[in-house]
């Protein structure tokens, strides 16, 4: 889609984290948007914010797993603002933890939040865009979602699954107008789900973006129709495209650079902080 302005979008988990410049990027391209998240003090501080490009957004303060909200969302954007005609599936869930140690409950609301709930509102949203012959989805990946991730296992197994809904959807929908893309960041920095992990210092072959990278990529991908794009340093860009030939190589390099070592550090200190501040 070359054209935003005035195009009506929806961005979910835009209450905190990469969510919000996301949003912004898009407001600043004119498109009349839809901020999702549960918090709605965290979607008014969004909208405050979009507020400097002129942007007003709608804020629907809803939880993307449950199925009605799913439908109240749609319904709110299309009485308030029109057919959408962007969707951006951002919003999400992580749970550092050694397999093991994560419930049952933990399991099924990453899988509800990063898996189910994507499809399900694209399912709902999806028919506005058939009808208009024009539109774009994008959604929000993950580097652990293209190669062996450990103790991000949960998320890992859900981002996986969001590339070949991305991939299969894209071609199902191909020469309809609507493009399908995905977006796979590494570590995002200040920012978001990573940004206050402990795990005492970063081996160098895990790298850092910024929000506005991220933002950046869903733009190129909607206006370019790009399938994918992996944000993250040139490192793991290479890793990543090696990963497609030899995910074993990737994963012996992982695990010899301290990767591995690192992420396991950081669920371990996830870990002993809960025991020591039950929730
Ligand atoms: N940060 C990173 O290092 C990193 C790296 C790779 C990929 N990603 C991906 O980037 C996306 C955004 O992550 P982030 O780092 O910005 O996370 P974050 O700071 O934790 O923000 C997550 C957003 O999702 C919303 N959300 C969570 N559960 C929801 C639900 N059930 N219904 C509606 N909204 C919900 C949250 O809002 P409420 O809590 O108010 O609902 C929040 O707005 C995720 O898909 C994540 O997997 C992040």
């Amino acid at each position: 889609m070359q054209d935003l302005k005035g195009a009506v979008g929806i961005v979910t988990g835009a209450s905190r984290g990469v969510g919000p410049f996301i949003a912004e990027r898009l407001a600043m391209e004119g498109v009349r948007l839809a901020i999702v998240a549960r918090s709605e003090d965290g979607l008014r501080e969004t909208a405050k914010r979009l507020g400097r490009y002129g942007c007003e957004p709608l804020v629907v303060a809803a939880d993307i797993s449950d199925e009605d909200d799913q439908r109240r969302i749609v319904d709110t954007v299309r009485r308030e603002l029109g057919a959408p005609s962007l969707l951006v599936n951002n919003a999400g869930l992580e749970h550092i933890t050694r397999f093991q140690d994560a419930t049952v409950e933990e399991i099924r609301k990453v899988i509800l939040v990063n898996l189910f709930g994507t499809e399900a509102l694209t399912r709902l949203v999806l028919p506005h865009l058939l009808a208009a012959g024009r539109g774009h989805i994008v959604n929000i990946g993950s580097v652990a979602g293209r190669t062996a991730y450990p103790y991000g296992t949960i998320n890992s197994s859900a981002k996986h699954g969001l590339v070949g809904f991305t991939w299969s959807l894209r071609e199902e929908l191909r020469g309809t107008g609507v493009g399908v893309s995905a977006v796979y960041p590494t570590l995002i920095a200040d920012v978001g789900i990573s940004a206050a992990w402990q795990g005492g210092r970063r081996p160098p072959m895990l790298g850092q973006v910024t929000p506005q990278q991220v933002a950046l990529a869903v733009l190129t991908c909607i206006r370019k129709n790009r399938v994918e794009i992996t944000v993250s340093p040139v490192m793991e860009r290479i890793a990543d495209v090696v990963s497609a030939v030899s995910p074993r190589l990737t994963s012996w390099v992982a695990r010899n650079t301290g990767v591995y070592g690192y992420l396991r550090t950081v669920a371990d200190a996830r870990r002993n902080s809960d025991l020591h501040h039950p929730q």
